[in-house]
């Protein structure tokens, strides 16, 4: 229908334009040519030279399976890191605010995960440049910006967009630290929102329950529960909601080129990335050890030792491979918790199938127990 109407359209421009000479009517007709197709610079890991590709061929990337970054807009995000290590943060190595930490931990309850999945998951899709995707990115950020309202937080807690040049915009949430020694620095506990079926990006089915929906309302209800107990820290404490992570992790990139160029110090950067299939071992914490912060990595271990209840596995899960890579790249030390070992993962991601009758909100609160235990400890001076 739409592409008749075109068609009749761009008939009657033409004869418009025969009328009015040949040489209009040649001009006319070039748009209908075939244009050379965009090209986006793709890095596949982290000393291979990255390649400019077409859409096509970076969509049978993702299919393969292949882990990659679209560095296009921010192809000097790495060339800062050696500026950076002129500040080091000091990692803890072991837990020091248990009592601090057990009320957060005690007010973490699985409904509002639930409800928020459930109503999240009903976006058609959720990817980066689909309507739905700008659509679901405005019911995100009402839920946020209720749970800092009910609470009468207003004077704590900042909820902003973050945006971007397609119109799924990031979402940070800011706990303004008591600290100003402290004013530049920041603690980041990340997810993403977007998803995206593999095989139709723009409108396949996409519930992306597991990938991401389970991280999102993981650091949600972290956040939740921090908010409705009055949270202060010393230095700011943000949570992150990325677009386009799976279109190479864009968002997370101009959040962090952002965060460079505004002398923001990042602490420590924890990732949230499918935190709700239990696999078919043991139930478990995945913490990454490949392409993360070594030492932060190390405290996240003390981390699960103290405030989950489950205990964790160290897993791989390649070069890219979710948002921390965005900080790891800037500079920024950043870690990231995960379901399951990698190989005992959820295998309906990026599918019509991906959806939350195969998940456990148990264990999705064993991953915000974690996520309030980094805020908070981490929040601290020392
Ligand atoms: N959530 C996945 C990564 C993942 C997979 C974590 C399995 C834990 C277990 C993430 O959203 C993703 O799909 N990443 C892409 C790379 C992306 C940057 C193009 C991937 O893994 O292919
Ligand atoms: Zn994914």
């Amino acid at each position: 229908m739409k592409v008749a109407f075109i068609t009749l359209l761009s008939l009657v421009a033409t004869s418009s334009l025969v009328q009015a000479g040949p040489i209009a009517a040649f001009d006319q007709l070039r748009v209908f040519r075939q244009t050379e197709p965009e090209r986006r610079l793709i890095q596949y890991g982290e000393d291979t030279p990255p390649k400019w590709m077409k859409q096509t061929d970076i969509d049978n990337l993702f299919r393969a399976g292949v882990k990659f970054m679209d560095i296009t807009d921010h192809q000097d995000l790495g060339s800062y890191s050696a500026y950076q290590r002129a500040w080091e943060p000091v990692i803890p190595t072991k837990v020091s605010y248990q009592d601090e930490v057990a009320p957060f931990i005690g007010n973490l309850t699985t409904d509002t995960m639930k409800s928020n999945l459930e109503k999240f998951t009903n976006f058609r899709t959720r990817y980066y440049k689909s309507s739905y995707g700008a659509k679901s990115c405005r019911w995100l950020i009402e839920q946020i910006q209720a749970v800092v309202d009910e609470a009468n937080r207003g004077d704590l807690v900042s909820v902003k967009e973050f945006k971007h040049s397609w119109d799924q915009f990031s979402i940070v949430a800011r706990f303004e630290g008591s600290d100003q020694d402290l004013k530049d620095e920041l603690v980041i506990v990340g997810a993403h929102q977007d998803s995206v079926n593999l095989w139709l990006p723009y409108f396949g089915r996409s519930p992306g329950a597991d990938d991401d929906g389970s991280g999102t309302v993981t650091i949600l209800e972290t956040f939740r529960s921090l908010v409705t107990n009055g949270f202060k820290p010393e230095r700011p404490v943000e949570f992150h909601w990325y677009s386009g992570e799976e279109a190479g992790l864009l968002g997370s990139q101009d959040v962090a080129a952002q965060y460079l160029n505004d002398g923001k110090k990042v602490v420590a950067m924890l990732q949230n990335d499918m935190t709700g299939y239990v696999g078919t071992n043991n139930e478990v914490i995945g913490i990454v050890t490949d392409h993360v912060d070594e030492k932060l990595t190390d405290f996240l271990k003390s981390l699960v030792d103290n405030y989950a209840s489950i205990p964790y596995t160290s897993t791989k899960c390649g070069y890219a491979c979710s948002d921390h890579a965005s900080w790891r790249k800037a500079g920024f030390p950043s870690a990231f918790t995960i379901e399951s070992a990698f190989d005992d993962s959820n295998h309906y991601i990026h599918t019509s199938d991906d959806t939350i009758d195969k998940l456990s909100f148990d264990h999705m609160l064993e991953f915000a127990k974690v996520a309030s235990g980094f805020a908070v400890e981490l929040s601290h001076k020392q």
